[in-house]
């Protein structure tokens, strides 16, 4: 990581009751380059706004068309004009990743032995709801450490769970070696063209939502699959910024090294959000399309989270709190006249975490 990033500071006079009141820290370690500039032309992205439109067609009717929340900043203390709410958590499954994973078993047909993935998270969630909607039988590889309720909740949604070695890694292993064996359709979390073209169906869904763009969207970073289809379903008509956690920069790791590289991840939000490293199908589409990255601190992540709930009643789980984490601290500073989209993109996490202080 690059040293000497920039310190969060507050000022906000206007706001009614400013999140970044309650932390410090905020760091954003790379400059903002000029999407549209970087949008001039180059070799073919690995999704296409054709593929996007042809995602949109395959899953409607298999996904919800969730709600689009407007609302003046002012609500959850940020100085920006409107604040559009994508309720994304709303999604079948529990987050935006159904529509991956439904465009994905949809594009081509399903082997007899239907589908294997390697998640115990989101990505394995949506797997098995999808596998369970269109009747296919769904294999889950989980590790050693993954939670019993996570392993419940799968079996629940009828895949059948295969808990290999003691971290990711040998789930993957396994999960790999059982397609080989039975010729299953392998479903990626996020690096799979069809997985990114199904995330980008959220793009013009926003769009018709809002009768028109936003000024910025600001979207959470794992893998890289939900802001490299978003990024590639607005083509470069909006600011599209990614968000990630200062304990799992999979972007921000590539962008200094040049191409994709591992990384140590952790935090709060690493359950969702924890990938090594960014994909390979979103790293060209981030590299032209996405304008900023960020890196936001746990803590603005859970007041992010906490003031969701407090203010709207929404219950979302940490990666869905960054984009408003970094308007809260002021990672990312909008002119008090923009409209800025967030993507609420998943909710399955435990309510009872949602403590939520006292309001002042
Ligand atoms: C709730 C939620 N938000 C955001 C992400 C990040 O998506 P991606 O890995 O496509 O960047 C994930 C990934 O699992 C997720 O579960």
């Amino acid at each position: 990581m690059r040293a000497g990033g920039e310190r969060c500071v507050s000022g906000r006079q206007a706001d009614p009751w400013p999140l970044h009141s309650r932390y410090s820290g905020c760091v954003n370690t790379l400059p903002t380059f000029d999407a549209t500039a970087a949008c001039g032309g180059g070799p073919a992205l690995p999704v296409s706004p054709a593929d996007i439109a042809a995602a949109a067609q395959r899953i409607a009717g298999h996904v919800w068309r969730t709600p689009l929340l407007r609302l003046p900043g002012a609500v959850l203390g940020v100085d920006v004009a409107e604040l559009w709410l994508k309720l994304e958590h709303l999604q079948r499954g529990g987050s935006f990743k159904a529509r991956g994973m439904f465009n994905r078993m949809l594009a081509q047909p399903i082997p007899a032995a239907g589908v294997v993935v390697a998640s115990g998270g989101n990505a394995g969630i949506a797997v098995a709801t999808a596998a369970r909607a269109l009747g296919v039988h769904c294999e889950v590889f989980l590790p050693g450490n993954s939670t019993p309720a996570k392993r419940a909740a799968l079996a629940a949604l009828g895949a059948a769970v295969q808990v290999q070695g003691a971290a990711y890694a040998d789930a993957l292993a396994a999960c790999l070696q059982r397609q080989a064996a039975s010729g299953a359709l392998l479903m990626h979390a996020y690096d799979q063209a069809e997985v990114v073209a199904g995330a980008g169906t959220l793009a013009a869904e926003i769009e018709a939502q809002a009768g028109g763009l936003p000024d910025r969207l600001l979207v959470s970073v794992g893998g890289g699959g939900l802001v490299a289809g978003l990024a590639a379903g607005f083509e470069g008509r909006t600011r599209v910024e990614a968000l990630e956690p200062t304990g799992s920069p999979t972007l921000h790791a590539a962008r200094e090294a040049g191409e994709p590289v591992d990384v140590a991840v952790s935090g709060v939000a690493a359950d969702a959000l924890g990938a090594r490293r960014i994909g390979a199908v979103a790293w060209p589409i981030c590299q032209r399309l996405v304008a900023a990255a960020h890196l936001v601190p746990d803590a603005a992540i859970v007041a992010a989270q906490q003031a969701l709930w407090r203010e709207l009643r929404l219950a979302v789980e940490p990666a869905a709190a960054l984009g408003l984490a970094a308007l809260a601290c002021g990672v990312v500073r909008p002119q008090p006249h923009e409209r800025v989209a967030l993507v609420l993109c998943g909710a399955n996490f435990d309510p009872a975490s949602l403590t939520v202080p006292a309001r002042a």
